[in-house]
């Protein structure tokens, strides 16, 4: 019969992979815990209103990359395309504003987008997100992305580049809008269809665009700086100062507005030479009016999002030093009585904590030592008739071939040994 194959896009992370993204999530709690930073984990499944409302109807993901159905009493649900407007969904619907506006949440987990399938783009992918909510000061950017930096850093990713951004806010924005929809007027023709038929709906999405023509227009359109207003461009410049304080190199991309409409004011994304330009590690910013936009009050928030297959492809060698999942311990066990008296052992250290492993096959020494090896035992406890006998075994050292002869009754004894 057929193996039935995983769905295009979706991706199995398989035994000899997850110690790496163990290692990576551990980072990121201790770094996002040391900026006080608080787990939240959130339904994969959200009602599709929620993304449309959140991310936007005329963008890409809204528009053509939702993996949305009806489920059998017919309600219209979407597998989530990113955590943002979870987050906040969650933040509302359980008050957390109420008792403190101030949150700073952070989820690891799956997202699911019906792209084009390619090195670094899948259709389920997962991302390393941060939320922090109810801070409005240009420090907190800073903050942000600093944290951001050092997460990055510290898991290995080797010459991070930053592009900044500022996108104005519901004041100055509508006036960029009118001059991008004035400038690309003229050039319709050259635009592609998407882009042409959000003329009028969304014209900043031609800076998201990939289609060559478009971005050829692109790169001689005004960009948003010049249009902030004056309280905008004073946030920008104290992000900058405080990106500066701490050294923190980055370029300023004018034309950069990210593929979800919630931004204002900062944005930004973190780029390196290895992914190519089209393909961000990172990307954040400040969304100053969604928690209205989902019906709640006026809170201020900004936050970021990491691909952790394209983190992971970045660092995999760095991470190469991630201690194996192996067992300490191998207990190679001849004959009946051996076997019983294995399995009872190896079963009482593992209640303690201790990595062992034991063939519970009737098998020879040498095959037993095979299987050892291959597992990547530290040591081998070797048990047959006499050793039942005597109470006493060799335990040895694979990498050193050194034996130490110890105690069946009382493994307390050599337990020290094994680390
Ligand atoms: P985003 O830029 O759409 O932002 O995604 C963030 C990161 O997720 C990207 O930089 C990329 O590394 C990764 N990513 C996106 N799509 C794929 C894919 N198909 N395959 C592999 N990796 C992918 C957001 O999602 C925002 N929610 C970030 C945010 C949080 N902004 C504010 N708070």
């Amino acid at each position: 019969m057929e193996v039935v194959t995983a769905v295009k896009g979706f991706k199995d992370i398989l035994p000899e992979e997850t110690g790496r993204w163990q290692y990576v999530e551990a980072r990121a709690r201790e770094v996002f815990a040391a900026f006080g930073c608080r787990e939240i984990r959130v339904p994969i499944l959200e009602r599709t209103d929620l993304f449309a409302r959140g991310i936007g109807e005329a963008t890409d993901i809204v528009e053509k990359e939702m993996y949305t159905f009806r489920d059998r009493g017919g309600e219209c649900l979407t597998l989530r395309p990113e955590a943002t407007a979870s987050i906040i969904r969650a933040y509302l619907e359980h008050s957390l504003h109420v008792a403190d506006p101030v949150a700073k949440l952070y989820t690891i987990g799956p997202m699911f987008r019906r792209e084009r399938p390619q090195r670094g783009r899948y259709r389920q992918f997962h991302q390393i997100d941060v939320e922090i909510l109810g801070h409005e000061a240009p420090c907190i950017d800073g903050e942000v992305i600093l944290m951001l930096l050092h997460f990055l850093r510290s898991v290995g990713l080797k010459a991070p580049h930053l592009e900044v951004n500022s996108l104005g806010c519901n004041i100055c924005r509508p006036g960029y809008r009118a001059s991008i929809q004035g400038f690309l007027a003229g050039r319709e023709a050259d635009l592609c269809g998407d882009c042409r038929r959000r003329l009028d709906t969304n014209p900043l999405r031609v800076f998201d665009c990939k289609v060559p023509s478009c971005r050829e227009i692109v790169d001689q359109a005004p960009g948003v700086t010049d249009s902030l207003c004056g309280e905008c461009r004073d946030h920008f410049a104290a992000v900058l100062v405080s990106l500066d304080a701490f050294d923190i190199a980055y370029v300023i991309n004018p034309r950069m507005v990210r593929g979800l409409d919630y931004y204002t004011r900062t944005a930004f994304e973190v780029t390196t030479e290895f992914l190519g330009a089209q393909n961000a590690v990172a990307g954040g910013g400040r969304y100053d009016g969604l928690v209205r936009e989902l019906g709640g009050p006026d809170i201020p928030g900004i936050g970021f999002a990491v691909g952790f297959e394209r983190l992971l492809a970045l660092t995999a060698e760095d991470l190469d030093d991630v201690p194996p999942f192996s067992p300490e311990l191998f207990i190679a066990a001849l004959g009946d009585p051996a076997r019983q008296f294995a399995y009872a052992l190896g079963n009482r250290l593992r209640l303690q904590g201790r990595r062992v492993e034991m063939d519970c096959r009737p098998r020879g020494l040498k095959g037993q030592m095979k299987r050892a090896d291959k597992l990547g035992c530290r040591r081998v406890l070797i048990v047959g008739d006499r050793e039942m006998e005597t109470r006493q075994a060799e335990l040895r050292d694979m990498t050193t071939g050194e034996q130490v002869r110890v105690s069946l009754d009382d493994p307390s004894s050599w337990e020290y040994l094994l680390v």
